[in-house]
């Protein structure tokens, strides 16, 4: 009879040991979470720093260089209306380090707290994104197969299987591309592509993809998408 329970009384020890082990851990971890779920993102104070910057600081409007809302009109600013929450705020981190050096905006994303970060990329998602347009008839074709089927003879992934159809994007690892700038798109395909030590490498996956990518194929994909909706 004795032997017959052993191993169930064993087991109900384990379970025991188990459970209080757990309830200790948690106790354990609780007060180190506390402090950080107090602090609230705020979209607004985002929205008045996007807008005004904080002369105090010498920090610049981002709205001069992004456009309102968001929606830059200059081609070699990204416009950021509608983009992904948390991918607008790991670009803000990633331009504090060497995997996303770039002159203007490493200087002032040094110049932004944490919260800041936050607080405007809640802000900017927000945002409604306006649609751009393809502009060149000949590579829209190959724009279109690129993005939708990839490269198969180059291992290439279609650009769709992560970006989505619609380029969209999947929060929170694939960024919304959808009517991009046809030159902010080729300007980051090609950093991405790019050995230099300064060159954009915070995306392995993309890190791949454009160094098999000519760059006829990166206009060409990269007009589609600005036409993208
Ligand atoms: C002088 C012009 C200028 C100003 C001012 C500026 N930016 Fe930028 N921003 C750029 C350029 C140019 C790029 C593209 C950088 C690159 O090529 O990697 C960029 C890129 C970005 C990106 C990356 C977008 C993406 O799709 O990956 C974010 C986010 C961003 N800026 C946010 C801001 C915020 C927030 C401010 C205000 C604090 C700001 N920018 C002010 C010019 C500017
Ligand atoms: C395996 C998934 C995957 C595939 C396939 C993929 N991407 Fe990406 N792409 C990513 C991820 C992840 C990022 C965000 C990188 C980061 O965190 O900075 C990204 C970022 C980008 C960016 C930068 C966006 C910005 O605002 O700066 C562009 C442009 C881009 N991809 C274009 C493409 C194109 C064109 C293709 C097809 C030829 C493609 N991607 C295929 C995962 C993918």
């Amino acid at each position: 009879m004795n032997r017959a329970f052993s191993p169930f009384v064993k087991s109900m020890l384990l379970a025991l040991l188990a459970v209080s082990a757990t309830a200790t851990a948690v106790e354990e971890t609780k007060p180190a979470h506390t402090p950080a779920a107090a602090v609230k993102v705020d979209a607004a104070k985002g929205s008045t720093l996007y807008s005004d910057g904080d002369a105090a600081r010498g920090l610049p409007a981002c709205v001069s260089c992004h456009g309102a809302a968001g929606n830059s009109t200059i081609v070699a600013n990204p416009k950021l209306a509608g983009q992904h929450e948390g991918y607008l705020y790991k670009q803000l981190v990633d331009f504090t380090t060497p995997e996303r050096n770039q002159a203007v905006m490493s200087t002032y994303a040094k110049m932004l707290s944490d919260a800041d970060k936050k607080n405007i990329a809640a802000y900017l998602a927000a945002q409604v994104a306006k649609p751009g347009t393809a502009k060149n008839k000949d590579t829209i074709d190959l724009g279109k197969k690129i993005y939708r089927g990839g490269i198969a003879g180059k291992q290439i992934a279609a650009c769709a299987s992560c970006h989505g159809a619609t380029g969209n994007g999947i929060p929170v690892q694939y960024p919304r591309i959808a009517g991009q700038h046809q030159d902010y798109t080729i300007a980051q395909l090609t950093q991405f592509r790019s050995t230099k030590a300064d060159a954009r490498k915070n995306s392995a996956p993309m890190h791949t993809i454009a160094s098999r990518m000519s760059d006829d194929e990166i206009a060409a994909v990269a007009d589609y998408i600005a036409g993208l909706k």
